[in-house]
């Protein structure tokens, strides 16, 4: 979603604020915008469509001056246009402003400013702070901005710029992400750390609440009321992965075929011998985790279906009960906890709006919050009690994929250790499951060897309008993956059920030009998923199955049949994946879309 980058140095501003612009394209947009002040003078550059378009309008006009904010905009309020992109300014073109997030209580600020005879000229809530900041201004950028934001709700990360304070930009965090970082001769900001690591690696993270005033050598930072505040400065260790395609065509494709390596990379750091490594940031005690009564996993899109599957795991292996949801229902409904609970907030990025919103729930009920997160030093992770990192490294096509196996991955090592801890499984049983384990990365690698047989089918298929992908037990969030994944990237009506379920409505919808993709490898629900499948077939449905090696029967009834090899019934989610992403991926691929950046779709979801 929405990405920010603010620089004040000596360097070429164009260059700058473009090279970061581009670090946060990854996260979604659909337009962009870049301003710089000079020689008393606000510049703004804006543009629909693609950071290209933004690169060639800066080629024919460049912005001159040495501070400057940028901006990619996700639109929340207003279409995609060049008004509407940020910067958003306010009446006489003096004060700039990039905004993440969005102002609840746009409607009526924009009334009393409109009143006050402000004269808007975008669709956005972003202009009002603009308007804001203009009619609070009295001599003092910072004391106008503080003012504002207190007359703001929703969520929001701001940068602020004004022709009569041509030397700093002012910005302030509340609920959106918001990264300084610290340079020599030059200060910068940016929505993401990534934006930042071309020039630094000194950072700061900013909080809710928070004010900075950056200039060329100083940079303050301010609580909400304006008191002076020191903040830790950190420095990142670790490299930005190399983010480029490769040989690949698309991102999602490279991604897909990094599984391997990426499950191979967190079985050496995560089994030691018999025992578990959740890393350094994972703090709960064995005794701690002992005691809980149960589990509650809340998460979105791909990362609640990783958490449906975390279900499944918790309750058999160790036996514990396991509430899913989804993050915007869980925040909203009001949840009873009882006994001692253990929340788990589950997420790629580690920045998701309604997820976040979801653990200051759970904090807020006291309650202790794990996190899977994917992004380091990300506010979910920074949030939480403890934190396992997925290890998957940059994802970067919008659709999940690399994430949402790593998660399945720890997911599972985590069930295990908690079944040693609650004497649920005995050590052989659990030494056993290990084994099973350390084997995945080689059977994925087999799967991906089959990549072209899975293009070939979904060749046959990529004409489809509606398909239905159906499982039972722990495929059962795999269908509803399944279905995600195709929707998300090819635009095509997809849906996922319990296979069990069919027969009480759904099955209506089964004829000739429904294909249905059925996850029925060897497992306990095995004999029943294959009765689902007869059922659908007697009804004209074309079925694709996924099935595992060696099965005669699926052949028998399924019109194609996709193999998969042999493995333990709670690790099959793993394997069941990686064809599910191949075939949405070829279907989108075949059909032209824009794989990596589907329409309407962020990466990054930071507005609930
Ligand atoms: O970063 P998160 O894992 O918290 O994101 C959650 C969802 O927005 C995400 O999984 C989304 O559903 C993906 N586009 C799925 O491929």
């Amino acid at each position: 979603m929405c990405g920010i980058v603010g620089y004040v140095g000596n360097k070429d501003i164009n260059s700058v604020l473009m090279a970061g612009l581009w670090k946060l394209e990854y996260r979604g947009y659909d337009s962009s915008g870049v301003a710089s002040i000079v020689n008393g003078d606000l510049e703004v550059r804006k543009v629909k469509g693609r950071l290209m378009n933004l690169q060639e309008i800066l080629a024919d006009k460049p912005l001159s001056g040495n501070l400057g904010i940028g901006h990619t905009r996700w639109a929340t309020h207003g279409e995609p246009s060049e008004q509407n992109a940020h910067p958003q300014v306010d009446c006489k073109n003096e004060i700039a402003i990039v905004h993440n997030g969005i102002i609840e209580n746009y409607y009526s600020l924009k009334e009393e400013l409109i009143k006050k005879k402000h004269v808007f000229r975008s669709d956005t809530d972003t202009e009002v702070i603009a308007h804001l900041v203009e009619e609070n201004y009295n001599g003092d950028l910072k004391e106008s901005v503080l003012k504002t934001v207190s007359r703001l709700k929703g969520s929001f990360a701001i940068a602020v710029i004004s022709v009569s304070e041509p030397d700093k930009i002012v910005a302030y965090r509340f609920g959106s992400p918001l990264i300084v970082g610290l340079g020599k001769d030059e200060n910068l900001l940016a929505s993401d750390i990534s934006a930042l690591m071309d020039h630094t690696r000194r950072v700061v993270i900013m909080s809710d609440g928070e004010m900075v005033v950056l200039k060329r050598e100083e940079v303050k930072f301010y609580d909400k009321d304006g008191k002076n505040i020191e903040k830790e400065e950190k420095k990142i260790k670790w490299s930005p992965a190399t983010i480029q395609k490769g040989k690949f065509p698309h991102y999602m494709l490279k991604e897909i075929h990094e599984q391997k390596d990426i499950i191979q990379k967190n079985v050496n750091l995560r089994i030691k011998g018999s025992e578990f490594d959740f890393g350094e940031n994972f703090h709960f005690s064995p005794q701690e985790l002992a005691h809980l009564s149960h589990i509650v996993i809340q998460a979105c899109g791909t990362s609640w279906h990783a958490g449906y599957i975390g279900k499944y795991l918790f309750e058999d292996f160790a036996r514990v009960r396991t509430e899913v949801d989804i993050s915007s229902e869980f925040r909203y409904r009001n949840p009873v906890f009882d006994g001692e609970p253990l929340v788990m907030a589950i997420s790629q990025s580690g920045e998701t709006a309604d997820t976040l919103a979801g653990i200051r729930e759970a904090k807020a009920k006291f309650l202790k919050v794990l996190s899977l997160v994917n992004v380091r030093e990300s506010t979910i992770s920074r949030e939480s009690d403890s934190t396992i990192y997925l290890n998957a490294g940059s994802e970067i096509g919008v659709a999940s994929t690399k994430a949402y196996t790593s998660q399945i991955f720890q997911l599972y090592l985590f069930a295990l250790y908690l079944s040693r801890l609650k004497w649920a499984l005995g050590s052989s049983e659990i030494e056993e499951k290990i084994k099973e384990v350390k084997g995945i990365p080689e059977k994925i690698e087999r799967i991906l060897k089959e990549a072209v047989k899975i293009k070939k089918i979904a060749k046959k298929y990529k004409d489809g309008k509606d398909f239905m992908f159906i499982g039972r037990g722990i495929n059962y969030p795999s269908a509803l993956e399944g279905a995600l994944k195709l929707k998300e990237i090819s635009y095509i009506h997809a849906t996922g059920y319990p296979a069990g379920e069919m027969k009480h409505g759904p099955i209506a919808l089964i004829s000739k030009d429904s294909p249905v993709v059925a996850i029925a490898p060897q497992s306990s629900v095995y004999e029943k998923m294959l009765n689902n499948i007869e059922e659908l077939k007697s009804r004209g449905a074309k079925v694709i199955i996924i099935g595992s090696e060696g099965d005669k029967r699926i052949k028998e009834i399924g019109d194609d049949i996709i193999y998969i090899p042999l493995c333990e019934e709670n690790l099959s989610p793993i394997l069941v994946a990686i064809p599910l992403q191949l075939f949405a991926y070829y279907i989108a691929a075949l059909n032209g879309r824009d794989v990596d950046r589907p329409r309407n779709l962020a990466k990054s979801v930071t507005v609930e």
